[in-house]
């Protein structure tokens, strides 16, 4: 069996209030529910709140960005260490925002990705193409160079230890979600990547899918045959809505 899970990516959005209902929304959704791994990442303010409301719980809570570096002069950064104190499980990594926001190139997210390892804590890798990339057909020329970008720095071993999320810019926060097999033939392609130097690795490796999930597509979307569950955004404020998308995401044989 592969593991699949489905995590919430709140972005810029929240308050204390507001969390606490959201959390304590999804915490009742999925009482009794044990067989989906779900998890949060939400702005580093709440971190806290996270923690509080969520330790023990089945639902992980995590970050949306770290630095690179361990400690030092970085004025509005926050380290691994950082998060650790905290006892945050995931944290993403290279997401399209902070790629084309923020400049982060391939380096930069392999940096974060190993920081994050050595703290232990899961490096959720994010990849995923341009509409431009797209028209120009070299989607799987930009999954690859973002996806090898990590495994020249950290080694191929270091993907057993992750969680990849394939989401196509031109599908984030959109509503235009890409079709079951427009998403499944990118993440077959990226298993592929990897099962012709470790066919076990590659087999066991989680792969989200990001952008415009919904509960209403969910269940097709994660039906597809490399598709481990989702990384969910603007569905992931909505209590009814994530609670459904994460019950979409049910067990798989491999
Ligand atoms: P949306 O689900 O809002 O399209 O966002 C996807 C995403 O960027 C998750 O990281």
């Amino acid at each position: 069996m592969r593991a699949q899970m489905v995590l919430g990516n709140w972005k810029m959005h929240g308050s204390l209030v507001g969390n606490k209902t959201l959390l304590d929304g999804v915490l009742a959704g999925l009482a009794g529910v044990d067989s989906v791994h779900c998890g949060v990442c939400v702005p580093f303010p709440y971190l806290f709140q996270a923690q509080f409301i969520l330790q023990g719980s089945q639902v992980i809570w995590g970050a949306q960005n770290v630095s690179q570096h361990e400690k030092g002069a970085f004025t509005g950064e926050v380290s691994v260490g950082m998060l650790n104190d905290l006892g945050c499980n995931i944290v993403l990594v290279g997401h399209s925002e902070r790629r084309a926001i923020y400049g982060e190139d391939d380096a930069t997210v392999a940096e974060k990705f190993v920081a994050a390892q050595k703290a232990g804590i899961k490096p959720i890798l994010c990849v995923g193409e341009t509409l431009e990339e797209r028209e120009k057909n070299i989607t799987a020329d930009v999954v690859k160079r973002q996806l090898l970008a990590v495994v020249d720095k950290a080694g191929l071993d270091a993907l057993k230890d992750c969680v990849v999320a394939y989401e196509p810019v031109w599908a984030i926060g959109t509503g235009k979600t890409a079709t079951p097999q427009q998403a499944q033939e990118v993440h077959a392609f990226i298993r592929g990547l990897f099962a012709e130097k470790n066919a076990e690795l590659a087999e066991n490796l989680t792969i989200l899918y990001g952008g415009s999930v919904k509960a209403s597509n969910a269940v097709e979307l994660f039906s597809m045959p490399d598709i481990d569950g989702g990384l969910i955004g603007g569905a992931s404020l909505d209590i009814n809505e994530f609670v459904s998308i994460c019950k979409a995401a049910q067990p798989k044989a491999v």
